[in-house]
């Protein structure tokens, strides 16, 4: 028996991918960008085995087995590495034991629910990589081994690195130049702090595969945001992380947030994936930024909102400001569970009412129904896949 346990974080994008040229080898319309967010707190955690008495490879989720599909991005992932395997060490090393061709069975769970509304399939899909590489004793460097976990999950490719990440969209048929490179690591700005806003964990309407397919065959716009906006973004927001310029970072990522949100809507029939939660969030994170960037309060934005296919905020900000945010959101939308208080921001008492700047308007949000929250998650810039065991 051979085995290996890896756990893989989240990421989030602050330029999202959404459209595929090709939906086999699941290949952009466009570079993306992302976050990659601590393990510690969120993460997916695969061990997979290898044995001659094993029949068949199998899949168990949290605990519950699934079917895997043949020819399906799950069985696709799991035959593109035992051919690395085959190609890489049992070719080069003749004396290897010939893993790649023995079954495997594959356990992976999550430490967040998979209804959370967070990207699951992006964490899950890089972990069964790296599980697989370390089972296989792969020599492959993470953006070789981001060529696989992207035929998994677009997003997942992303979640191989620590840090700040983009996924080059590439302009080869063949997929090669469509991997994930780390634009810096999380030791180079680890100030970068989130807070997830959950708004609901119910599932979502559209999911991301088709939704984005639906864009990409009715909407003009994405053809201008790909043509014409995202390279550009792509290269500001890495020299904005480059020289640790939060303001710049932040004005980028709400910029592409909604932008996306836009495309959405621009896709015929539109999808919705914001609710009139996720807009008073954005309004009173306008508003937080608005007061800010006041000459007499420093001129700069402190926060960052982004939100993927589902009403779910993430809110970026140096660590500096993320207590105050945390007071703000709480204010205007009851919580349903208690804050975990990760970094020990607050006393025994909680999180308390929150106090506002000058001049901060408190009606911001009355524009939109401002209902209860579910649960807000404080996290922080993390590394990349760890190797929790191996034998
Ligand atoms: C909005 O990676 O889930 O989160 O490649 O079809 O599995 P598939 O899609 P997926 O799409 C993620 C879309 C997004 C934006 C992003 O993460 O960049």
């Amino acid at each position: 028996m051979f085995i290996a346990t890896t756990s893989a974080p989240v990421n989030i994008a602050c330029i999202k991918y959404w459209g595929k040229r090709d939906t086999k080898l699941i290949l952009p319309t466009n570079s993306s960008l992302s976050v990659t967010l601590d393990q510690d707190h969120l993460r997916s955690t695969t061990t997979s085995r290898a044995d001659a008495s094993f029949t068949k490879d199998r899949l168990w989720l949290n605990g519950v087995e699934e079917d895997i599909k043949p020819g399906g991005r799950m069985a696709t992932c799991i035959a593109e590495m035992k051919r690395l395997r085959k190609e890489l060490v049992e070719n080069v090393d003749t004396s290897a034991p010939t893993l790649s061709t023995l079954f495997v069975h594959i356990a992976s769970y999550n430490n967040f629910p998979t209804a959370a509304g967070l990207a699951s399939s992006a964490s899950g899909f890089a972990a069964l990589t790296a599980s697989l590489a370390a089972l296989y004793a792969l020599p492959s460097p993470p953006t070789e081994l981001s060529l696989i976990a992207r035929q998994g999950s677009g997003s997942a490719c992303r979640s191989l690195m620590g840090g700040f990440v983009a996924w080059n969209a590439g302009t080869l048929d063949s997929g090669v130049d469509s991997h994930a490179v780390q634009i810096a690591a999380e030791t180079h700005w680890p100030d970068i702090h989130a807070l997830i806003c959950v708004v609901s964990d119910t599932k979502k309407g559209t999911s991301s595969t088709s939704g984005m397919q639906r864009t990409v065959e009715t909407s003009p716009l994405l053809q201008h945001r790909i043509k014409h906006v995202v390279p550009q973004r792509m290269k500001t927001i890495s020299e904005a992380i480059l020289a640790k310029d939060f303001d710049r970072f932040a004005e980028i990522t709400m910029a592409d947030s909604n932008q996306f949100h836009a495309v959405c809507l621009d896709t015929s029939p539109p999808i919705f994936y914001m609710n009139d939660v996720s807009r008073a969030i954005i309004a009173v994170i306008e508003e937080y930024n608005r007061v800010a960037l006041l000459p007499e309060n420093g001129g700069k934005r402190k926060a960052a909102y982004t939100y993927d296919a589902g009403p779910n905020a993430v809110i970026y900000a140096p660590a500096a400001h993320i207590k105050e945010i945390i007071s703000l959101i709480a204010h205007f939308f009851p919580q349903q569970e208690t804050f975990k208080d990760p970094f020990g921001l607050f006393g025994p008492n909680g999180i308390g009412t929150g106090s506002f700047a000058a001049g901060f308007n408190v009606n911001v949000a009355k524009t939109w129904e401002t209902g209860a929250v579910k649960s807000l998650i404080h996290t922080k810039v993390g590394d990349g896949p760890r190797v929790l065991g191996q034998a």
